[in-house]
């Protein structure tokens, strides 16, 4: 009897953990947090009313001056004020009060000046340990992850130690803040608890960063600034999501590190070895000092706020140590979206540019008799034009972080496409699933559009010449898209592209309109 009521009470046990898992789970959206916020730093910039944070002059008198300049330096490293300081209402630096607006309601970021009733001035150096290494309160509450403490654990005890004496001596700011607005049942904090035994708990990582004997002092200087206080990963690493990638919940995919991450259409590009490995270390640190990318363009959006806050402080041989690290970490490349089975993704992302409509003399999917003879000559014949190129057909398809194996499985799936019951006229559809990116909209736009665009003979705008395309972007973007969606004023209905999605529109002529100005960030819509 006892057994079974064991039984049964695990079971139950069980449910309750796996429910609060996945309820909790939902809350690690630090993602979509982080990116809400920059969507309107970002409307901000543009209209000139934003106002970054001002870092306050600390106190030094009759104090350790050494130890808060140094933890001066590494909140600064850790860009707390990003998030700690309401500038876009021109809060008051450290009080706190940024709203972060969630699926679930608005967290509130918290003041964490040195005021005793409304701050962290009352705090032991302990409790702040605690809550920048586990995440838990004074009072023994769970933070929600978009307090990014799943990176702040690896910071060091003198460390933490030296940043709360920089965080006392900055002037105390009495403000309450809003309480946070979070609906049930992620109000209850205690849920957090199924986030942290999925992500954090389960981490054999956790814990002050220790250095690998292996490695160079200027390699472990690297790795503790990345993991730890820049956190560099809750935005260029892929996170796990769930209901179909609907929700990140603000927990990095290990084996991904670093591989890059979409952030609401906004890339955060691959910054591991297999993308960095040839760049100069000159070109990334100009990333971070000139707001200058790897291969031209300006850095923009959340990047250019985490430049401004937190890198630009930075010394020169820091910088340099992030940037040798980053060249050594290696992971492996994360999977192009797999829905509807392996090649799939890469099909649609990548091939059905070209094969859904058979553009340019490439073979249509689900077209026998085009296939039929290719098909007779043999598969590896096959394999080898799309990892090769050949005349139209360029190299790969031109997905270059796609595996050998990806391609295959993209020709394996655009041969069952012939097999596919019958109706294999029928091209498939672009999946919505995928979201669709900068990258895209340079696709849709050089396989749909570029053929008038590109030639000044057709009479069509062709993007980057900025005159002519001044008068357009100032009609709006929605006007612009509107034209090319309905045929108005003498343009092709659909762009000329009947199969397209409206996504697929809206991401070329947001792809157009990016490429000629420098003062509107397309990308972030
Ligand atoms: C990405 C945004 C973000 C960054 C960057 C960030 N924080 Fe926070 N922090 C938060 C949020 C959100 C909370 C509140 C979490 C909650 O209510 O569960 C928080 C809570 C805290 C708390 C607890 C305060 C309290 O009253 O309970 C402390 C202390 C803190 N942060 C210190 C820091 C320090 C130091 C840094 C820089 C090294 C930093 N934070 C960087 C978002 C951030
Ligand atoms: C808030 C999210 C966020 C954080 C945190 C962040 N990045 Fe970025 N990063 C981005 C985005 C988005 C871009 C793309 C910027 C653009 O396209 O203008 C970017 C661009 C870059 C680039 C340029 C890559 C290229 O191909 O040009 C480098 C290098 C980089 N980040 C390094 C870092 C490092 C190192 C850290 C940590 C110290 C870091 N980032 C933290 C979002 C972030
Ligand atoms: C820019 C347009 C374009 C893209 C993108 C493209 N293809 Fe092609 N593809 C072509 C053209 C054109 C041909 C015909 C080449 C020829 O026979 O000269 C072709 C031919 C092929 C063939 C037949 C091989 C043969 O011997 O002719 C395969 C298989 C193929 N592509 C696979 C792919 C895969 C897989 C992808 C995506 C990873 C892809 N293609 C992306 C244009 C494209
Ligand atoms: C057959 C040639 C042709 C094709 C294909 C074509 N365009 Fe155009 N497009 C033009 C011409 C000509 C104009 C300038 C005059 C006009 O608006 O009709 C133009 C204008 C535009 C404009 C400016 C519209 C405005 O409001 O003034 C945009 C944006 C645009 N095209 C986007 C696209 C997109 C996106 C595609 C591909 C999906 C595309 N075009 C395909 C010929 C073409």
């Amino acid at each position: 009897m006892k057994k079974i009521l064991e039984k049964k009470y695990r079971k139950t046990l069980i449910s309750v953990i796996l429910l609060a898992c996945v309820l909790a789970a939902g809350m690690g959206i630090y993602t979509a947090v982080y990116i809400i916020k920059n969507l309107k730093i970002m409307a901000a910039m543009v209209t000139e009313n934003y106002n970054y944070a001002v870092y306050p002059t600390p106190d030094i008198t009759g104090k350790d001056a050494s130890q808060i300049m140094r933890g001066e330096y590494l909140s600064k490293a850790g860009d707390c004020i990003a998030c700690h300081t309401n500038s876009p209402e021109k809060g008051k630096s450290f009080a706190g009060g940024l709203p972060m607006p969630t699926p679930f309601g608005t967290i509130y970021t918290p003041n964490i000046t040195p005021d005793k009733e409304t701050g962290i001035g009352g705090w032991t150096d302990a409790q702040f340990i605690r809550a920048m290494r586990k995440g838990i309160s004074p009072e023994g509450h769970y933070y929600y992850p978009a307090f990014p403490y799943y990176y702040f654990n690896k910071i060091t005890d003198p460390d933490l130690k030296a940043i709360k004496a920089y965080l006392d001596s900055i002037p105390a700011v009495t403000q309450k803040n809003r309480p946070n607005e979070m609906m049930l049942p992620f109000n209850f904090r205690f849920l957090q608890l199924g986030w942290r035994m999925l992500f954090f708990r389960s981490n054999n990582d956790t814990g002050a960063y220790q250095e690998d004997p292996k490695q160079s002092a200027t390699w472990n200087r690297g790795a503790y600034l990345v993991k730890g206080l820049g956190h560099c990963a809750m935005c260029h690493s892929p996170s796990y999501t769930l209901l179909l990638d609907a929700l990140p919940l603000g927990a990095p995919i290990k084996k991904y590190d670093l591989t890059g991450a979409k952030i609401q259409g906004y890339l955060a590009p691959n910054i591991s070895k297999s993308n960095l490995e040839k760049v100069s270390n000159e070109e990334i640190i100009n990333v971070f000092t000139k707001d200058e990318l790897i291969g031209g363009g300006e850095v923009v959006g959340p990047m250019l706020e985490v430049n401004h806050n937190s890198l630009r402080y930075l010394k020169r041989e820091d910088l340099l140590a992030i940037t040798l690290y980053l060249k050594t970490v290696e992971s492996q490349s994360p999977p192009i979206s797999s829905s509807g089975g392996p090649g799939a993704g890469v099909y649609e992302g990548y091939c059905s540019g070209c094969h859904a409509q058979g553009a340019g003399g490439a073979p249509k999917f689900g077209d026998a008799t085009a296939w039929d003879p290719l098909i007779k000559m043999g598969k590896d014949k096959l394999y080898n034009v799309a990892l090769h190129g050949k005349g139209g057909m360029p190299a790969k398809g031109s997905c270059l972080s796609c595996s050998v194996t990806d391609i295959k499985q993209a020709v394996d799936y655009m041969i069952a496409g012939l097999q596919g019951g019958g109706a294999s006229t029928a091209a498939p559809t672009v999946s919505h699933e995928i979201p669709l990116t900068p990258a895209d909209g340079k696709r849709i736009y050089e396989a749909k559009c570029s053929i008038c665009h590109n030639d000044s003979a057709a009479n069509a705008p062709t993007p980057g010449d900025d005159t002519e395309w001044e008068t357009i972007i100032g009609a709006g973007f929605y006007d612009t898209f509107l034209d090319v969606k309905t045929g108005r004023r003498g343009h092709l209905p659909q762009g000329g592209c009947p199969q397209c999605s409206d996504a697929e529109l809206k991401a070329a002529v947001k792809y157009m309109m990016q490429q000629s100005t420098k003062t509107y960030n397309y990308n972030l819509w």
